[in-house]
């Protein structure tokens, strides 16, 4: 395309993303020796890992004994027994190590008396394979993320990693199923960059922004999920979101899961510590599936409070004034901006809030990204991996523990490191990319820049963020996800009359959305499809017109692939039914109680 020029360049691996798992991922590879260049939309600190609250699980035993093995049964459970038990085993195995990684690398963790890592009791973390609460959650006060991804890029700039910020990636180089490398658009100057690798790794995050509240940033639009659609490849479990139970009523923001952990506790209008009824053993501390289903119950029901009755409330009050200080200094400040609410004095109003998707690229807990081909459900896509919430390993299934997604990051962006430092030949030459390669993607940027229809992208990503809150929600019945799947059929066929007014290359917010705006979309189809079709409740995905687990027929992953017209086509792949190692068994499905 004569209008646009590329700038190449050519590198072992490529990043795209720099949240905690893609420099975790960057670094290994540039520890590993490999010439490593990460790509991102947002500088590098300013990535959503900085939002992380807190902590990080490992099972280190500092506040009283614990194993990697019930982390490994807590995270199965968790996951209502969709997780793949060989990945599984991978992280929490892992974990400790991962931990220390980050210590010795100057994460700031707050400590025990002793001096150790402090840890906190997060949801469904328990010892001895359910038994009790345990303390499991590394934390630095309540900015755990912050303080992990300052860490991480300053030894990834150590490490000498080439960054390339503020760079907005546009698709992925497929050459006869392989991917070959990606393509970039910069946005301060407008210049147009293609990078050839030997391998690419996805770190682009998950696209809770598909919802109308959502905790996640406003830069969390899924754009890698989305490269690997127009690739052709399935994204998987989709119809998997998490809401989190303490979103700010009004804003989304979140109140840290670790406000629980540290004695927090949740009221409804009768000034009812509600949560005792459904998980009478658990009670606050419940995964976050079945808090947040609670609190959605007791507002309908008319237990609600505030004016409309519309929320709920988080006490913190009880607490005393220096733990709150100490231990959660962000969420108080959180909860005075934007809820006006003095924590030490009163409840904070909250409602269960989108907060992380389960789904996303299928890989193994190497990070190589897997399809479904000539009948093998695990076949690996040459040149391609994903990492963090991206990827679906799959640890989560069909419901994430808190804290298991920052221990995700790190331990599988360390496997991404790996994996490439064993595979790949450093400075190996690499054949040209084929004729024309990024030519359809230009194609594709310059459609949008010139777009001159009637409808704005706010319009349009309006319209699919209430139709995902609506009708693809915290319960959900054939009823309305037939209409969040039609309201999203809408949305697509309205996009053909999107407008753009600017039509420059530098700072172009409006072209940026719309990008963005036409990466969610996909997803959002990806979503409510694999929603309607799941006749089953696991997880967070409660069907209230299939109220029960059908291990029989759905235990299984869920593949979607969707193109340009917002399609989706459905298959299947199966759960792994095994460990990694002889350690421990395959834990058997059972019912979950809380
Ligand atoms: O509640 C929180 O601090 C969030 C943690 C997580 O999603 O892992």
């Amino acid at each position: 395309m004569s209008a646009y020029t590329w700038n190449d360049h050519t590198y072992d691996v490529v990043v795209v993303g720099a949240g905690g798992s893609g420099l975790r991922a960057a670094l290994g590879c540039a520890q590993a020796g490999l010439k490593t260049a990460c790509i991102t939309k947002v500088f590098p600190t300013r990535s959503h890992t900085v939002a992380a609250q807190g902590g990080i699980s490992a099972s280190l035993g500092n506040m009283s004994k614990d194993d990697w093995r019930w982390h490994m049964y807590d995270t199965v459970k968790g996951a209502d027994w969709l997780g793949d038990q060989d990945a599984i085993e991978y992280l929490v195995r892992h974990a400790p190590d991962a931990v220390y990684e980050l210590e010795h690398w100057g994460v700031p963790f707050s400590r025990t008396e002793e001096g150790k890592i402090y840890q906190r009791a997060f949801g469904g973390m328990t010892s001895n394979f359910g038994e009790a609460p345990i303390q499991r959650t590394c934390a630095a006060a309540d900015r755990t993320g912050h303080a992990i991804l300052h860490t991480l890029y300053g030894q990834s700039l150590k490490y000498d990693v080439d960054f390339f910020i503020e760079h907005f990636a546009l698709d992925l180089i497929m050459e006869a199923g392989a991917c070959r490398g990606v393509t970039s658009w910069q946005l301060d100057d407008g210049a147009m960059h293609r990078f050839r690798a030997q391998r690419v790794i996805l770190a682009t995050g998950g696209y809770g922004r598909a919802y109308f509240s959502a905790t996640s940033a406003h830069t969390c639009t899924g754009d890698g999920n989305a490269m690997v659609l127009r690739a052709g490849l399935p994204l998987q479990d989709m119809e998997f979101v998490q809401f989190h139970p303490t979103g700010i009523y009004g804003s989304g923001c979140l109140i840290t899961e670790g406000a629980r952990g540290e004695g927090g506790y949740l009221t409804n209008s009768k000034g009812e510590r509600f949560m005792e009824r459904y998980a009478p053993s658990a009670k606050d501390l419940a995964s976050r599936d079945v808090v947040s289903r609670s609190m959605t119950i007791e507002i309908r029901e008319g237990r609600g409070v505030g004016e409309n009755k519309d929320h709920i409330n988080l006490h913190l009050d009880h607490l005393d004034p220096k733990v709150l200080a100490q231990r959660l200094p962000g969420i108080s400040e959180s909860a005075r901006i934007f809820a006006g609410v003095d924590v030490t004095k009163e409840p904070i109003p909250v409602l269960p809030t989108v907060h992380y998707n389960m789904g996303g690229i299928p890989t193994n807990y190497h990070g190589e990204v897997l399809t479904l081909e000539g009948g093998d459900p695990d076949k690996v896509v040459p040149g391609l991996m994903a990492v963090g919430e991206a990827a679906c390993v799959s640890v989560h299934g069909a419901n994430r523990l808190g804290s298991n997604s920052l221990i995700d990051l790190v331990v599988f962006g360390r496997a991404a490191g790996l994996d490439c430092g064993a595979k790949l030949e450093k400075g190996k030459s690499q054949r040209d990319l084929p004729k024309g390669a990024g030519e359809d993607h230009l194609a594709r940027f310059d459609k949008f820049r010139n777009a001159s229809g009637g409808t704005p992208t706010a319009k349009l990503r309006g319209d699919m963020q209430r139709a995902m809150q609506e009708d693809v929600a915290v319960f959900r019945t054939g009823e309305t996800l037939k209409q969040g799947v039609q309201r999203i059929a809408s949305v697509v066929k309205a996009s053909e009359d999107i407008s753009v007014k600017d039509r420059g290359l530098i700072w172009n917010t409006d072209l940026v959305e719309t990008l963005e705006f036409e990466n969610l979309i996909l997803q959002a189809a990806a979503t409510a499809n694999s929603a309607a079709n799941r006749t089953e409740s696991r997880g967070a995905h409660a069907r209230e017109d299939f109220p029960d687990r059908d291990d029989a027929n759905w235990m299984k992953h869920t593949l979607s692939w969707v193109d340009g017209k917002g399609s989706v086509k459905i298959d299947y792949r199966p759960v792994h039914a095994y460990t990694m190692s002889n350690d421990i068994e395959y834990i058997k499905p059972k019912k979950r109680v809380y």
